[in-house]
């Protein structure tokens, strides 16, 4: 009788509904951001050095994700083709993470120490260089752009904000640490770690 009524009724029907689906999400949702699985570095982990964060940021900004992704999913087929899967732990630092939901080129998150600093540097520079069907652009103008010092002082500053670890030390150095250092440095040195310290998985 009582389930008549709410079957006849269609708005109070949706706000049950609503009610439902979220006590639902709320359930699954709520322990994740208290486990320490997904909340806490994996071992290993640690926060991008300047070099790496401003490599990170020029990523972020030529919009590599659109074409690449950064999480391995737990199937064999992925596994034995881009290495150990992807965990949350390892992602902790990265603000927004780059998982990714479209693979044009491969998966990067284990692309570190794959191939040479020179190799993706060319790579960057000219795909079809090294690799002659490659349908990924070219980013020639990483070589003459300078990474901006000041900024990565108030970047680092607002991740320790947020909570990420840097010590004072760190902040101090951190202009120093990309002093003259052209896009296209930072860019590969942010590849180049891409997955390293997951090494012990492979
Ligand atoms: C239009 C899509 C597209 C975009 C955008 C793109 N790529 Fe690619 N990328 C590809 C394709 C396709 C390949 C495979 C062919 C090749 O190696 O060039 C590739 C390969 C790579 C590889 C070699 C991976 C491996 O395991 O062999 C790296 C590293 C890479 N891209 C980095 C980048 C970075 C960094 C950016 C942003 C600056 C970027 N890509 C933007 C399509 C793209």
């Amino acid at each position: 009788m009582r389930h008549e009524t709410i079957e006849k009724s269609l708005s109070l029907m949706m706000v049950l509904i609503v009610v439902a689906i979220s006590i639902g999400g709320l359930v699954e949702i709520i322990p994740l951001m208290f486990s320490a699985d997904t909340t806490e570095p994996a071992e290993g982990i640690e926060p991008y050095s300047p070099l790496r964060l401003a490599g990170r940021d020029i990523y972020v900004r030529e919009g590599c994700y659109n074409c690449h992704s950064q999480m391995i999913r737990p199937f064999r087929s992925e596994t034995e083709r881009y290495g150990p899967f992807t965990t949350a732990g390892e992602t902790v630092y990265d603000r927004p993470f780059q998982f990714g939901s479209k693979r044009t080129g491969p998966d990067l998150a284990r692309v570190g120490g794959r191939y040479s600093d020179d190799w993706h540097r060319l790579h960057l520079t000219d795909p079809r260089a090294l690799v002659p069907e490659s349908n990924m652009p070219g980013y020639p103008w990483l070589l003459e752009n300078t990474v901006d010092p000041d900024l990565i002082t108030t970047k680092l500053k607002a991740l320790r904000f947020l909570g990420d670890p840097y010590t004072d030390e760190q902040i101090a150095g951190a202009a120093a640490a990309v002093q003259g250092r052209s896009e296209m440095d930072a860019i590969v040195a942010y590849l180049q770690e891409l997955g390293t310290n997951r090494r012990d998985r492979r």
